[in-house]
C-alpha cells in the first residue's frame, strides 16, 4: 500500500523544499519507488530544483483540474539521477498566469481536487508501482496544502526555533492537525551550529526543542554554510552522500517509512 508523507510548514523558507526532495532522492536511490509532487503552487520550486522544464508534458495544476492524466504529470527522473528505484517528480506549473489561476480556486474547486489526490494516491500504486509519495506543500493554510496534509498518511511540520514559526506550528496544530487527528511530527531545521559543539549544549538544545513543540520530534538539524555555498541547485544529498545533512536526512527518512505504517 502507498504512503503518503507531507512536508509542511506554518511560515516560508523552513526548508520544506530542499527536504522534500532530498528525502524523495535518498528513498530513490536506496531502491524504493518514489513519487515527489510539489504542491507549492503559489511558489513553484521543484522544477528548478530538477532542471526539469524541457521534459515536462503536463502540470500537476492540470491533473487537479482533472484536464490531465497522472501517466502525462508525473515525470521519471530515474536515468538522469541514476536511482536504483524509480523517482517520479509531478511539477506545479511556476508561469504568472497558471500561479495567479490557482490563487482563485474556490472552496468546491477545492474539494474536488482533494478527492482527486486521494484517488492519485491509488493511481500511483497501481499504474506505477509508486511505494511512497512526498509532498511539499505552501506554508500555512492554503487551500493545496490542507489537501496533501489531509490526505497524508503522515505529516512533517519543518519549523525554526524562531519565536514566530514556534508560535505558528502551535497554531496550525491546534486549528488543522488536531480536527484531522493527523499523524504529525516536527523537524527541526536550520538550528543554530553552536549549539552541536559538545554533548550539554545538545542537551540544552534538546531541552530547549521539547520544551516547544508538543508534537514528536523526528529531527533537529543545524544550519550548514555547505548548503547555503552549494553553487548550484541540486539534489544535495546525491551529490554530497557523506555530509552529515545526508546522513541526518537518511535517519528521518528510515523513520518517516516506519511511522507512515
Ligand atoms: N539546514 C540548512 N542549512 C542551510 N541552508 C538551508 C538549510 N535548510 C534549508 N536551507 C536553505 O534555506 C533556503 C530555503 O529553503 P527552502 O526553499 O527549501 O524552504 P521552503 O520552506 O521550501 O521555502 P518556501 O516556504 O518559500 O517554499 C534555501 O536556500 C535552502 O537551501
Ligand atoms: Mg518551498
Amino acid at each position: 500500500m502507498v504512503k503518503m508523507i507531507s512536508i509542511h510548514s506554518s511560515r516560508g523558507g523552513t526548508g520544506k523544499s530542499l527536504i522534500a526532495s532530498n528525502i524523495a532522492a535518498i528513498l530513490a536511490s536506496e531502491g524504493r519507488n518514489v513519487a515527489l509532487m510539489d504542491f507549492d503552487f503559489r511558489a513553484p520550486s521543484l522544477l528548478t530544483v530538477f532542471q526539469a522544464r524541457n521534459a515536462v508534458r503536463n502540470w500537476l495544476n492540470n491533473y487537479l483540474d482533472g484536464k490531465a492524466k497522472l501517466e502525462d504529470v508525473m515525470n521519471d527522473m530515474t536515468e538522469k539521477y541514476k536511482t536504483k528505484g524509480t523517482l517520479y517528480v509531478g511539477f506545479a506549473n511556476p508561469d504568472m498566469e497558471a500561479m495567479r489561476e490557482m490563487a482563485r480556486k474556490d472552496r468546491k474547486w477545492q474539494m474536488r481536487a482533494l478527492r482527486r489526490v486521494m484517488a492519485m494516491k491509488q493511481e500511483l500504486d497501481d499504474k506505477l508501482g509508486v511505494e511512497i509519495v512526498i509532498i511539499d506543500t505552501s506554508p500555512g493554510v492554503q487551500y493545496a496544502s490542507v489537501n496533501a496534509v489531509v490526505s497524508a498518511d503522515i505529516s512533517v511540520i519543518v519549523s525554526s526555533l524562531d519565536q514566530l514559526d514556534i508560535e505558528g506550528v502551535e497554531r496550525m496544530a491546534s486549528d488543522l492537525y488536531k480536527p484531522f487527528e493527523k499523524k504529525t511530527c516536527i523537524l527541526v531545521n536550520k538550528a543554530r551550529p553552536h549549539m552541536f559543539v559538545s554533548e550539554e549544549s545538545k542537551r540544552n538544545l534538546l531541552d530547549e526543542v521539547s520544551g516547544h513543540f508538543s508534537q514528536p520530534l523526528v529531527a533537529i538539524i543545524p544550519c550548514y554554510c555547505d548548503i547555503l555555498l552549494a553553487q548550484r541547485v541540486s539534489l544535495f544529498a546525491l551529490d554530497r552522500p557523506e555530509h552529515p545533512f545526508t546522513w541526518a536526512l537518511r535517519e528521518v527518512a528510515k523513520r518517516l517509512e516506519t511511522l507512515a505504517e
